[in-house]
């Protein structure tokens, strides 16, 4: 095994150098502290490997997505949402007996606790669809006491991972309604997966609805290309709670409040939002890409700029081009998705992103595509959950099958040095 040397106060210590799959390279700095008294700093995880893993693979320079080794433009292309979810939580594409009998377990379990509703009923219909779903999904563990034991067998494991894949499109449709105000429709199990999350989104009790098939596809191919993205903010919540030994809804309820933020999952909102402000102002693209560079301005292009891209996102190659097919597709024209090409190019060609390798992300179409077939703006960021859902099952299982140690990153403290406390009379 090759070493590096680090030389510190004099002394020679060796550290193991770890190689990738990919040919990436990693200073294995595990012992560091116990050999040398040192920590290391780094703000944010920016250089900080947290796990070994084998499901996603990034290369960020060449602006590559692999599941599994499956490049995800072919993914995208060929496959369906649950096939991608079988393979990244197994590690193999399923045979089609496999898949079958996978999306038979998964709908088996679509329903959701006729009790669940009464927490609907509790939540104002303007609250955020995200803390909403944050907290019904950590409120399934109390329907689900075997879920709790942390030493639970895989058989039980599994049921768990297939009941959220199963229960989690049924409370976003819910979600929706709540927010409509109209009555929640049920899952009809004979529809496929896609096509029945559209179908209690956007059905009514009083006719018949089907969704359109290009809708069913751009949204199944949107779902394929959030399902995974390795140790993001999101995932890495989710394997950091469930390191504790936390039970899988926690862990994934966890998750689901990173996505929040404006800077992760958040985004895709924000963008939608600020495509319509630029179209309301006008639609002067160069004014606000100059205030974007501006430093003395906090706005920023929404939907530029990743932390592991520096070339491309090939999701937002394949997004843009699934943008374009589905509005073609339902006739439809929408202004800000001329802004959105335009605001592009105007970037692209502008030094402040060249130089800083700031590119349009994963979120900066997705949007066009949700409010085309008719997803409001507050969902989302639920619907970008709804993918990544697959990725933090799977992420969360392979940590536990590891049985990786509790998360505690240590710290280098800054604050004041030793005092003595001073009684309040004597401090004025
Ligand atoms: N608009 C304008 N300037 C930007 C943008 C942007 N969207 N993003 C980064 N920059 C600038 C920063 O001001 C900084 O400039 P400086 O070097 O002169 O100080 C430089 O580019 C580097 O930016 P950082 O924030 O240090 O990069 P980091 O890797 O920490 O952040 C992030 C990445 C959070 C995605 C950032 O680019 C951003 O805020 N983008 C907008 C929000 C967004 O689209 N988030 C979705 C990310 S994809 C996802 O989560 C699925």
């Amino acid at each position: 095994m090759e070493k590096a040397q680090l030389h510190l106060e004099g002394r020679t210590y060796e550290l193991d150098v770890v190689i990738g799959t990919e040919g990436e390279k990693a200073l294995d700095i595990s012992k560091l502290r116990d050999q040398t008294g040192y920590i290391t700093v780094d703000v944010g995880y920016k250089n900080t490997g947290s796990t070994y893993s084998q499901i996603t693979f990034i290369d960020g320079e060449q602006g590559i997505l692999r599941y599994r080794g499956y490049p995800i433009e072919q993914l995208a292309e060929f496959s369906t949402y649950l096939e991608v979810a079988y393979l990244l939580i197994y590690g193999e594409l399923p045979t089609r007996a496999q898949l079958e009998d996978f999306e038979e377990r998964i709908k088996a379990r679509t329903l959701i606790h006729e009790d669940i509703k009464k927490f609907f009923d509790g939540f104002p219909s303007s609250a955020h669809p995200m803390g909403v779903l944050a907290s019904v999904v950590c409120s399934l563990s109390s329907f689900y006491p075997e879920s709790l034991d942390p030493y639970a067998p895989d058989e039980v494991v599994e049921r768990n991972i297939i009941r959220l894949l199963a229960k989690v499109p049924t409370l976003i449709a819910w979600i929706y309604k709540k927010r409509m105000g109209h009555p929640y429709i049920y899952p009809r199990n004979e529809r496929s997966y896609v096509n029945n999350f559209l179908y209690m989104m956007f059905g009514m009790p009083t006719y018949d609805y089907e969704p359109d098939p290009h809708v069913v596809d751009a949204l199944d191919k949107l779902l394929i290309l959030h399902a995974d993205h390795e140790q993001n903010c999101s995932t890495s919540t989710v394997r950091t709670v469930g390191s504790s030994r936390a039970n899988i809804y926690a862990s994934v309820s966890a998750g689901i409040c990173a996505l929040w933020g404006p800077l992760h999952g958040g985004a895709n909102q924000e963008v939608i939002e600020m495509l319509e402000m630029i179209k309301a102002d006008g639609g002067n693209v160069q004014k606000w890409v100059e205030k974007a560079k501006d430093k003395n301005d906090p706005f920023r292009l929404m939907g530029f700029g990743h932390r592991v891209y520096k070339n491309f996102d090939p999701r937002a190659k394949i997004i843009k081009q699934a943008a374009d097919q589905v509005l073609n597709a339902l006739g439809i024209h929408d202004p800000v998705l001329d802004i959105a090409k335009k605001l592009e190019e105007v970037a692209l060609s502008d030094p402040y992103f060249i130089e800083r390798r700031l590119y349009p992300n994963v979120d900066f179409y997705s949007g066009i595509i949700y409010r085309a077939i008719g997803i409001p703006v507050e969902m989302f960021t639920v619907m970008f959950a709804f993918g990544r859902l697959a990725g933090w099952l799977a992420q969360w299982w392979e940590m536990r099958r590891a049985n990786e140690p509790i998360v505690r990153p240590r710290q280098v403290y800054m604050g004041p040095g030793l005092r003595d406390y001073v009684p309040i009379a004597k401090r004025g």
